[in-house]
C-alpha cells in the first residue's frame, strides 16, 4: 500500500507561497498529479520549547518543561530545551528556509513562560520576540498560525497547582489577551491549546511529560481546566475581534478492536475512544461529557471540578479544529505477550495516561513503524477525518485542518551532508494522499502542517528523535533541507501530489 513518489523535483527558491489551485506545469505532468483543493494550506509546525532555546533570556523564566527536563531520569540523556535549535536567535534564517520551501503557513507556539514568566506579569521583551517573528513571516509571505499553549506552563503557576487549579484558567486568559494586544492586528488564526490530552494525561496521569505526576484524578481535573481555559479564551478573543479564526488542536486516535467480534475488545476500543477523543470532542462540540466516559471514570473526582456553566463556556463555537494524527491503535481486553503495558521512555516509573485504564491493552500490528515505534497507518487518517467531520465539525460549521502529522527516522547525513530520508518522503506522500482520500469522500479538509519543520527537542525523548524535513546539526546549528523537504517543496509548488489518481495508489 505504501507508495513512493516518483517525481523528485528540486525546490525552486523563487517559489512564491500561494494558495492557488493552478498546478505549476514544470514540476510534474498534469496527468500524474493529484491536485489539492483550491485554497488548501500546506505548511509546517513547531513549538516554542522544542526549538527556541534562550531559556533564560530577556526575562523568560522556567516553565514546567525546564523543571521537568532537569529531573534526573525524566528525559533521555538528560536533554533540556536550554538551547534546542536556537531559533530565538536564528528565526530570520528559519523563516527564510520556510520561504525557500514555499510554505503557505507556519504553525508555531508562543511560550507562556516568556510572556508571563511569573504567571501573571507581562514581559514586554517576550512579546517583542513574537512580534519580530510574525513580521518576518508576513514579510516572507508565510501566513502565521499561532498556538497559545504548547505545554510550557510557567513553573510559578505549577507551584500553585498548575492545570489542576482553577485559577490557572484566568491566568491563561489574561496571558492570551496580552498576546492578542500585541499581535491581534497581524495574526488571523489563533488556536488555544495543542493536544490537551498530552498536557492533562501524559503530564498529570502518566508521568511521562511535565509536570510528571501519576494521578488519574489530577489528569481529569487538568483536562477540564484546560478546556475551560480554551473556551474562556475563545470568548475573550471573539469579544475583541469577531473576524479572527479561533479554535484548538486535538490529538485524536482511531481505536480499533483487535477482534471486532469479541465484545470485550470492542469495549476496550470504546474506552480508549472515550478517554482520548470524546473526552475533548464532546464537551467542546456538544457541551457535555459522554455518559459512558463518566461511568468509566466514576469515583475519580471529575464531578467535583465541573461547575455550573463550565460546559457552556467550553462549548463556545469554534471556527477551526486542528487534528493531530500520528497513528491509530488496536485494542484488546487482554495484554499482548510482546507489548509493554505502559510505555516508558526512560527508567522513570510511569503509568497509563488513561485515568480508567483497566482492561485496555494495545496490540502491535504488522505495520511498518517509525523510530518512535509508532505504526505507520495512513488510512487511519482518512477514517478519522471522515468521522470527525460527520460527527462534530460539519454540524458545528467548523473547518478541519491537520495541524500535525510526521515521522521520526534515524536519518544521518551522507558524506556530502545530504539526508536521503526516503521513508519520511513516503510517509508525507501517503498521509497527504490519505487526506485527499477524505476530500474525495466529501470532507472539506482545509490544510496540512507537517510536524516538524526542524529536527527538535522531542520532549521525554530529548534530541534522540528527528522529525524534521530540515536537519539540525545541534553542535553547529547548521540547517540542511532533507530530501523529504525538497519533495514537500515540489508538492507545494505543484499544488498536487505526484503519483496520479487514488486508483494508482490503491491496494
Ligand atoms: C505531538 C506534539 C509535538 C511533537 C509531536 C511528535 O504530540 O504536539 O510537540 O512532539 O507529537
Amino acid at each position: 500500500m505504501t507508495t513512493t513518489p516518483t517525481t523528485e523535483a528540486t525546490p525552486t527558491t523563487e517559489a512564491t507561497p500561494t494558495t492557488s489551485a493552478t498546478p505549476a506545469p514544470a514540476v510534474a505532468p498534469a496527468a500524474s498529479l493529484r491536485p489539492f483543493p483550491a485554497g488548501f494550506v500546506l505548511g509546517a509546525a513547531t513549538a516554542a520549547y522544542q526549538i527556541e532555546g534562550a531559556a533564560h533570556e530577556d526575562g523568560r523564566r522556567d516553565s514546567i518543561w525546564d523543571t521537568f527536563s532537569r529531573e534526573p531520569g525524566a528525559v533521555l540523556g538528560g536533554d533540556t530545551g536550554d538551547v534546542a535549535c536556537d531559533h530565538y536567535h536564528r528565526y530570520r534564517d528559519d523563516v527564510a528556509l520556510m520561504a525557500r520551501l514555499g510554505l503557505d503557513s507556519y504553525r508555531f507556539s508562543v511560550s507562556m513562560a516568556r510572556v508571563v514568566p511569573d504567571g501573571h506579569t507581562v514581559n514586554a521583551k517576550g512579546l517583542d520576540f513574537y512580534e519580530r517573528l510574525v513580521d518576518e513571516l508576513l514579510g516572507a509571505g508565510v501566513s502565521p498560525w499561532l498556538t497559545l499553549y504548547h505545554w510550557d506552563l510557567p513553573q510559578a503557576l505549577e507551584d500553585r497547582g498548575g492545570w489542576t487549579a482553577r485559577e490557572t484558567v484566568d491566568r491563561f486568559t489574561d496571558y492570551a489577551l496580552a498576546v492578542h494586544d500585541r499581535l491581534g492586528d497581524r495574526v488571523r488564526t489563533w488556536t488555544t491549546l495543542n493536544e490537551p490530552f498530552c498536557s492533562a494525561f501524559l503530564g498529570y496521569t502518566a508521568g511521562v511529560h511535565a509536570p510528571g505526576h501519576t494521578d488519574p484524578a489530577a489528569g481529569l481535573a487538568a483536562a477540564h481546566h484546560l478546556m475551560l481555559g480554551h473556551g474562556q479564551v475563545v470568548r475573550a478573543l471573539r469579544d475583541r475581534d469577531d473576524s479572527l479564526s479561533l479554535g484548538l488542536t486535538l490529538n485524536l486516535t482511531v481505536a480499533d478492536p483487535v477482534d471486532p467480534t469479541d465484545p470485550r475488545d470492542v469495549d476496550a476500543a470504546r474506552r480508549v475512544d472515550a478517554q482520548m477523543n470524546r473526552v475533548f470532542l464532546d464537551p467542546i462540540f456538544r457541551g457535555a461529557y459522554p455518559s459512558d466516559l463518566l461511568e468509566d471514570v466514576r469515583g475519580l473526582g471529575l464531578e467535583r471540578v465541573v461547575r455550573d456553566g463550565d460546559l457552556a463556556v467550553i462549548s463556545t463555537p469554534i471556527d477551526v479544529l486542528g487534528v493531530n494524527y500520528y497513528q491509530g491503535e488496536a485494542l484488546s481486553h487482554r495484554p499482548h505477550p510482546d507489548a509493554p503495558v505502559t510505555e516508558a521512555v526512560t527508567a522513570r516509573p510511569v503509568r497509563s495516561p488513561f485515568p480508567a485504564a483497566d482492561g485496555v491493552f494495545r496490540h502491535p500490528r504488522p505495520l511498518a513503524t517509525t523510530a518512535m515505534g509508532w505504526e505507520v497507518q495512513p488510512e487511519g487518517l482518512t477514517r478519522l477525518l471522515e468521522r470527525v467531520h460527520a460527527e462534530y465539525a460539519a454540524p458545528a460549521g467548523t473547518e478541519l485542518y491537520v495541524t500535525e502529522n510526521g515521522a521520526a527516522f534515524a536519518d544521518e547525513p551522507d558524506g556530502d551532508g545530504l539526508v536521503h530520508d526516503a521513508a519520511r518522503t513516503a510517509f508525507l506522500h501517503d498521509h497527504l494522499g490519505a487526506i485527499l482520500d477524505a476530500v474525495d469522500a466529501g470532507v472539506p479538509v482545509r490544510g496540512y502542517f507537517y510536524w516538524s519543520l526542524l529536527d527538535n527537542y522531542e520532549w521525554a525523548w530529548g534530541y534522540s528523535q528527528r522529525f524534521g524535513i530540515v536537519r539540525v546539526d545541534y553542535d553547529s546549528q547548521e540547517r540542511t533541507i532533507k530530501d523529504s523537504g525538497h519533495a514537500y517543496a515540489a508538492i507545494i509548488a505543484a499544488r498536487g501530489l505526484p503519483g496520479g489518481s487514488p486508483a494508482a495508489d490503491g491496494p
